[in-house]
Protein backbone atom coordinates (compact mmCIF):
# COMPACT_ATOMS: atom_id res chain seq x y z
CA UNK A 1 0.00 0.00 0.00
CA UNK A 2 1.62 3.51 -0.64
CA UNK A 3 2.60 5.40 2.23
CA UNK A 4 0.84 8.76 2.99
CA UNK A 5 3.60 10.69 1.62
CA UNK A 6 3.38 8.96 -1.77
CA UNK A 7 -0.06 9.65 -2.00
CA UNK A 8 0.44 13.49 -1.48
CA UNK A 9 2.50 13.18 -4.38
CA UNK A 10 0.43 10.63 -6.39
CA UNK A 11 -2.82 13.03 -5.78
CA UNK A 12 -4.51 14.93 -8.43
CA UNK A 13 -8.10 16.64 -8.93
CA UNK A 14 -9.60 14.25 -10.88
CA UNK A 15 -13.04 14.94 -12.59
CA UNK A 16 -13.73 12.41 -15.04
CA UNK A 17 -14.58 9.10 -13.57
CA UNK A 18 -15.30 5.58 -14.97
CA UNK A 19 -18.62 3.55 -13.59
CA UNK A 20 -16.87 1.24 -11.35
CA UNK A 21 -19.12 1.60 -8.06
CA UNK A 22 -16.96 1.71 -4.75
CA UNK A 23 -17.30 -1.32 -3.24
CA UNK A 24 -16.53 -4.26 -0.76
CA UNK A 25 -13.51 -3.51 0.81
CA UNK A 26 -12.80 -0.10 -0.45
CA UNK A 27 -16.31 1.02 0.95
CA UNK A 28 -15.95 -0.38 3.72
CA UNK A 29 -12.31 1.01 4.50
CA UNK A 30 -13.71 4.19 3.46
CA UNK A 31 -16.68 4.47 5.80
CA UNK A 32 -14.76 3.43 9.01
CA UNK A 33 -12.22 5.82 8.04
CA UNK A 34 -15.38 8.36 7.75
CA UNK A 35 -16.62 7.48 11.13
CA UNK A 36 -13.01 7.59 12.67
CA UNK A 37 -12.68 11.00 11.37
CA UNK A 38 -15.94 12.15 12.56
CA UNK A 39 -15.58 10.74 16.11
CA UNK A 40 -12.31 12.45 16.22
CA UNK A 41 -13.31 15.80 15.06
CA UNK A 42 -16.75 16.11 15.90
CA UNK A 43 -17.49 16.86 12.61
CA UNK A 44 -20.32 14.56 10.84
CA UNK A 45 -18.81 14.08 7.05
CA UNK A 46 -20.87 11.52 5.52
CA UNK A 47 -20.93 9.18 1.74
CA UNK A 48 -23.22 9.88 -0.89
CA UNK A 49 -23.12 7.17 -3.57
CA UNK A 50 -24.95 7.39 -6.70
CA UNK A 51 -26.38 10.93 -6.60
CA UNK A 52 -25.91 12.09 -10.25
CA UNK A 53 -28.22 15.21 -9.23
CA UNK A 54 -25.23 17.04 -7.40
CA UNK A 55 -22.24 17.69 -9.57
CA UNK A 56 -22.71 16.34 -12.78
CA UNK A 57 -24.47 18.97 -15.35
CA UNK A 58 -23.10 21.69 -17.98
CA UNK A 59 -23.81 24.02 -15.17
CA UNK A 60 -20.43 23.04 -13.92
CA UNK A 61 -17.37 24.78 -14.75
CA UNK A 62 -14.73 22.34 -15.69
CA UNK A 63 -15.39 19.12 -16.93
CA UNK A 64 -16.85 16.79 -14.47
CA UNK A 65 -18.14 13.36 -15.70
CA UNK A 66 -19.63 10.28 -14.02
CA UNK A 67 -19.04 12.27 -10.65
CA UNK A 68 -22.17 10.59 -8.80
CA UNK A 69 -20.15 10.23 -6.02
CA UNK A 70 -18.96 12.70 -3.87
CA UNK A 71 -18.29 13.46 0.69
CA UNK A 72 -20.22 15.79 2.19
CA UNK A 73 -18.22 17.65 4.69
CA UNK A 74 -21.03 18.96 7.31
CA UNK A 75 -20.45 20.13 10.54
CA UNK A 76 -21.59 22.49 13.49
CA UNK A 77 -22.23 25.89 12.24
CA UNK A 78 -18.77 27.38 14.09
CA UNK A 79 -16.15 30.33 13.19
CA UNK A 80 -13.95 27.36 12.44
CA UNK A 81 -15.87 24.91 10.42
CA UNK A 82 -14.12 25.35 6.86
CA UNK A 83 -10.76 25.01 8.67
CA UNK A 84 -11.96 21.85 9.94
CA UNK A 85 -13.30 20.17 7.08
CA UNK A 86 -10.29 21.54 5.09
CA UNK A 87 -8.00 19.65 7.36
CA UNK A 88 -10.28 16.49 7.72
CA UNK A 89 -11.55 16.52 4.41
CA UNK A 90 -8.11 16.22 3.43
CA UNK A 91 -7.02 13.34 5.87
CA UNK A 92 -10.40 11.72 3.56
CA UNK A 93 -8.70 12.87 0.06
CA UNK A 94 -5.54 11.48 1.28
CA UNK A 95 -6.58 8.14 2.72
CA UNK A 96 -8.83 7.76 -0.51
CA UNK A 97 -5.84 7.92 -2.80
CA UNK A 98 -4.06 4.97 -1.10
CA UNK A 99 -7.25 3.02 -1.90
CA UNK A 100 -6.68 3.85 -5.53
CA UNK A 101 -9.42 6.38 -5.47
CA UNK A 102 -9.41 9.61 -7.10
CA UNK A 103 -10.96 12.93 -5.70
CA UNK A 104 -11.58 16.55 -6.43
CA UNK A 105 -12.36 19.53 -4.10
CA UNK A 106 -15.56 20.57 -4.98
CA UNK A 107 -16.77 24.53 -2.87
CA UNK A 108 -18.37 25.96 -5.85
CA UNK A 109 -19.50 23.76 -8.51
CA UNK A 110 -22.34 21.75 -7.11
CA UNK A 111 -25.93 21.98 -6.53
CA UNK A 112 -26.66 24.30 -3.29
CA UNK A 113 -29.85 22.08 -2.79
CA UNK A 114 -27.06 19.62 -1.23
CA UNK A 115 -26.91 21.92 1.68
CA UNK A 116 -30.56 20.52 2.92
CA UNK A 117 -28.68 17.45 3.90
CA UNK A 118 -27.13 19.66 7.22
CA UNK A 119 -29.13 19.21 10.22
CA UNK A 120 -30.06 21.42 12.76
CA UNK A 121 -27.06 23.89 13.65
CA UNK A 122 -25.16 22.64 10.81
CA UNK A 123 -23.83 23.69 7.42
CA UNK A 124 -22.53 22.15 4.68
CA UNK A 125 -18.88 23.48 3.89
CA UNK A 126 -17.76 21.55 0.63
CA UNK A 127 -18.13 18.69 -0.89
CA UNK A 128 -15.56 15.89 -2.17
CA UNK A 129 -15.77 14.16 -5.41
CA UNK A 130 -14.61 10.54 -5.08
CA UNK A 131 -14.37 7.32 -7.57
CA UNK A 132 -11.72 5.32 -9.70
CA UNK A 133 -10.61 8.08 -12.53
CA UNK A 134 -11.41 7.73 -16.10
CA UNK A 135 -8.40 10.30 -16.91
CA UNK A 136 -5.73 10.79 -14.74
CA UNK A 137 -4.91 14.77 -13.32
CA UNK A 138 -1.56 16.51 -13.37
CA UNK A 139 0.49 18.20 -11.35
CA UNK A 140 -0.44 21.79 -10.81
CA UNK A 141 1.37 24.73 -10.96
CA UNK A 142 3.27 25.81 -7.74
CA UNK A 143 4.44 28.26 -6.35
CA UNK A 144 8.13 28.34 -4.64
CA UNK A 145 8.88 28.17 -1.67
CA UNK A 146 10.23 31.73 -1.11
CA UNK A 147 6.72 32.85 -2.20
CA UNK A 148 5.19 31.33 0.46
CA UNK A 149 7.36 31.57 3.12
CA UNK A 150 8.24 34.61 5.49
CA UNK A 151 11.78 33.06 7.01
CA UNK A 152 15.17 34.18 8.05
CA UNK A 153 18.23 32.83 8.73
CA UNK A 154 18.75 29.03 8.75
CA UNK A 155 15.58 26.22 8.06
CA UNK A 156 15.67 23.48 9.99
CA UNK A 157 14.95 20.57 7.05
CA UNK A 158 11.47 19.30 8.65
CA UNK A 159 10.53 22.83 7.63
CA UNK A 160 11.36 22.51 4.70
CA UNK A 161 9.96 19.33 4.03
CA UNK A 162 6.80 20.66 5.51
CA UNK A 163 6.82 23.52 3.18
CA UNK A 164 7.23 21.20 -0.15
CA UNK A 165 4.08 19.06 1.29
CA UNK A 166 1.90 22.18 1.37
CA UNK A 167 2.80 23.37 -2.08
CA UNK A 168 1.55 19.26 -3.16
CA UNK A 169 -1.77 20.69 -1.31
CA UNK A 170 -5.09 20.80 -3.33
CA UNK A 171 -6.61 24.88 -3.03
CA UNK A 172 -9.18 26.79 -4.31
CA UNK A 173 -8.42 27.76 -8.04
CA UNK A 174 -5.01 26.24 -7.40
CA UNK A 175 -4.56 29.95 -5.62
CA UNK A 176 -2.11 28.73 -2.73
CA UNK A 177 -2.73 32.03 -0.76
CA UNK A 178 -1.57 31.11 2.34
CA UNK A 179 2.30 32.30 4.37
CA UNK A 180 4.36 30.11 6.88
CA UNK A 181 6.72 31.55 8.94
CA UNK A 182 9.44 29.87 11.77
CA UNK A 183 9.40 31.76 14.68
CA UNK A 184 11.25 30.48 17.90
CA UNK A 185 11.66 26.92 15.94
CA UNK A 186 7.86 27.08 15.78
CA UNK A 187 6.07 26.74 12.61
CA UNK A 188 3.16 29.13 11.55
CA UNK A 189 0.55 29.41 9.23
CA UNK A 190 -2.20 31.95 8.08
CA UNK A 191 -4.59 32.27 5.38
CA UNK A 192 -4.18 35.34 3.20
CA UNK A 193 -7.13 36.47 1.53
CA UNK A 194 -9.00 34.42 -1.58
CA UNK A 195 -12.27 32.37 -2.06
CA UNK A 196 -12.37 29.62 0.48
CA UNK A 197 -8.83 30.43 1.61
CA UNK A 198 -10.46 28.88 5.71
CA UNK A 199 -10.96 25.50 3.99
CA UNK A 200 -7.40 25.78 1.71
CA UNK A 201 -6.10 26.85 5.28
CA UNK A 202 -7.10 23.39 7.05
CA UNK A 203 -5.96 21.43 4.06
CA UNK A 204 -2.65 22.96 3.87
CA UNK A 205 -2.18 22.88 7.89
CA UNK A 206 -2.74 18.72 7.48
CA UNK A 207 -0.14 18.45 4.29
CA UNK A 208 2.21 20.61 6.99
CA UNK A 209 2.19 18.45 9.11
CA UNK A 210 2.12 15.00 7.78
CA UNK A 211 5.02 16.28 5.64
CA UNK A 212 6.98 17.90 8.49
CA UNK A 213 6.18 15.92 11.90
CA UNK A 214 5.67 18.89 13.43
CA UNK A 215 2.54 20.66 14.78
CA UNK A 216 1.66 24.29 13.13
CA UNK A 217 -0.08 27.33 15.01
CA UNK A 218 -2.58 29.21 12.58
CA UNK A 219 -2.34 32.56 13.24
C1 LIG B 1 -11.48 24.46 -1.23
C2 LIG B 1 -11.42 24.02 -2.67
C3 LIG B 1 -12.50 24.24 -3.52
C4 LIG B 1 -12.49 23.81 -4.84
N1 LIG B 1 -13.61 23.99 -5.63
C5 LIG B 1 -13.61 23.51 -6.91
C6 LIG B 1 -14.79 23.63 -7.71
O1 LIG B 1 -15.81 24.16 -7.28
N2 LIG B 1 -14.76 23.12 -8.98
C7 LIG B 1 -13.65 22.51 -9.49
O2 LIG B 1 -13.69 22.07 -10.65
N3 LIG B 1 -12.50 22.39 -8.75
C8 LIG B 1 -12.47 22.87 -7.47
N4 LIG B 1 -11.34 22.73 -6.70
C9 LIG B 1 -10.15 22.02 -7.23
C10 LIG B 1 -8.97 22.97 -7.49
O3 LIG B 1 -9.20 23.67 -8.69
C11 LIG B 1 -7.64 22.17 -7.53
O4 LIG B 1 -7.45 21.55 -6.30
C12 LIG B 1 -6.45 23.06 -7.85
O5 LIG B 1 -6.53 23.57 -9.16
C13 LIG B 1 -5.13 22.33 -7.67
O6 LIG B 1 -5.04 21.20 -8.50
P1 LIG B 1 -4.80 19.75 -7.89
O7 LIG B 1 -5.92 19.46 -6.92
O8 LIG B 1 -4.83 18.82 -9.07
O9 LIG B 1 -3.47 19.74 -7.19
C14 LIG B 1 -11.33 23.16 -5.37
C15 LIG B 1 -10.24 22.94 -4.51
C16 LIG B 1 -10.28 23.35 -3.17
C17 LIG B 1 -9.11 23.05 -2.29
Amino acid sequence: MMTIWEAMEARHSVRAYTLQPIEGETLSALEQEIEACNRESGLSMRLVLNDPKTIAGLWAYGAFENAVNYIALIGPDTDDLYRLCGYWGERLVLFAETLGLSTCWIAGSYKKRARSMAGEGQSLAAIISIGYAKKSGKPHKSKTFAQVTDVAGDVPDWFRTGVEAALLAPTAINQQQFRLSLRDGQAFLKALIGPYARIDLGIVQYHFELGSAHPVTIE
